[in-house]
């Protein structure tokens, strides 16, 4: 994707470093972080320097090679297996890192080159479907088309394109009228900050909503559908995707307002029957009880936004039940969120 003139990836690999566009930086600051061991690759996926499945995915497995890279010049006392683990801990329910990861492995015991070109081909089919996902969304997409989405599933949470995205790019390339309603996605704010950072670069009309004001919105005839993301999703095609996802789904149906999931098969996980398979992530409660923003001297700052004294608890993800989406819009085509259509596309591919 293009950021001023110059086209970007969002993670990519040189030499034995993994560069990526720092989007705990964004949308205030644009800046590049390199990590120069598998170690510095595992803490900027834990600290959501890099995040999106699908960009977690690629920098999980360039990690990957990385630490077989790592191995070769016997720097660090590590096992192949050990690293493993570390960069398998760093993020549990995208399934795009676990796919990422035993791929690379694979390739890795044959040697740390063939490690590095699997990190590659990695990378390289997750913007190729991205790309793919957007052509048939966007046939989803009429002339004039109102959409909301929820969280970061553009670009920057894959290695380019993005999923949910995707379409709605090529519908206004297509000439289309699109105009997006972005929740702000508490608590990290991935809508306010990150979609609303793309959809502003890439010209698309839209607003930030708050979380809680799609209903009305719904209510009101206002979105024509909602194409979201997702970070896994179960054979019975539940789908695991940043919280708050399921009550937009639940308003979709009360509302009559189709309800989309975009995602390459290389997020579904056969081995999770139902979405109650799926490992959600809890992270630290100060995401909820502090936020962080510019101040006036354009100085990133963090601050208390919540009683002191209280807890929270911050769930990342939610589970949303298959008979809340139309449909899974995956690089092979629009598929129903069913068992029988989710084993037939992964038996063709
Ligand atoms: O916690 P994040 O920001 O890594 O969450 C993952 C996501 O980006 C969203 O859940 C997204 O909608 C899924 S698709 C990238």
């Amino acid at each position: 994707m293009l950021v001023g003139d110059k086209s970007y990836q969002t993670v990519w690999m040189e030499g034995t470093s993994v560069f990526m566009i720092d989007q705990n930086m964004l949308p205030f600051n644009f800046q590049i972080h390199e990590c120069k061991t598998y170690w510095d690759t595992c803490m900027a996926i834990t600290d959501m320097s890099v995040r999106g499945a699908g960009a977690i995915g690629a920098a999980a497995g360039y990690a990957m090679a990385q630490a077989f890279l790592m191995m070769k010049k016997k720097t660090k006392a590590i096992t192949i297996r050990e690293a493993r683990q570390d960069i398998e801990y760093t993020r549990p329910t995208a399934k795009n890192l676990f796919y990422a990861v035993d791929r690379v492995y694979k390739a890795g015991l044959i040697s740390p080159e063939n490690a590095m070109i699997e990190a590659q081909k990695v990378a390289q089919k997750d913007t190729q479907d991205s790309k793919k996902i957007g052509e048939f969304g966007s046939e989803l997409i009429n002339k004039k088309t109102n959409i909301l989405t929820h969280c970061n599933a553009g670009w920057l949470a894959f290695v380019d394109y993005g999923t949910a995205l995707a379409p709605i790019y090529l519908a206004k390339r297509q000439g289309k009228e699109v105009f997006v309603y972005v929740d702000e996605t508490r608590p990290r704010n991935q809508g306010a900050k990150l979609t609303a950072w793309e959809l502003h670069n890439d010209e698309i009309d839209h607003v930030i909503i708050p979380d809680n004001v799609s209903a009305s919105l719904m209510a009101e005839g206002k979105i024509d559908m909602v194409i979201v993301g997702a970070d896994r999703i179960a054979a019975n095609g539940d789908v695991a995707n940043k919280i708050g996802t399921l009550e937009k789904a639940v308003l979709a149906k009360e509302f009559k307002v189709p309800f989309y999931v975009a995602a390459p098969l290389s997020t579904i996980d056969a081995a999770c029957k139902t979405g109650k398979d799926i490992p959600i992530e809890y992270r630290s409660q100060d995401e909820v009880l502090y936020q962080t923003g510019i101040d006036a001297n354009g100085n990133i700052i963090k601050i208390r936004v919540s009683s002191p004294g209280s807890e929270a608890l911050n769930p990342a993800f939610d589970v949303t039940p298959a008979k809340y989406i139309k449909g899974i819009i995956t690089e092979k085509g629009i598929i129903t969120a069913h068992h029988r259509s989710i084993q037939k596309v992964l038996n063709e591919s």
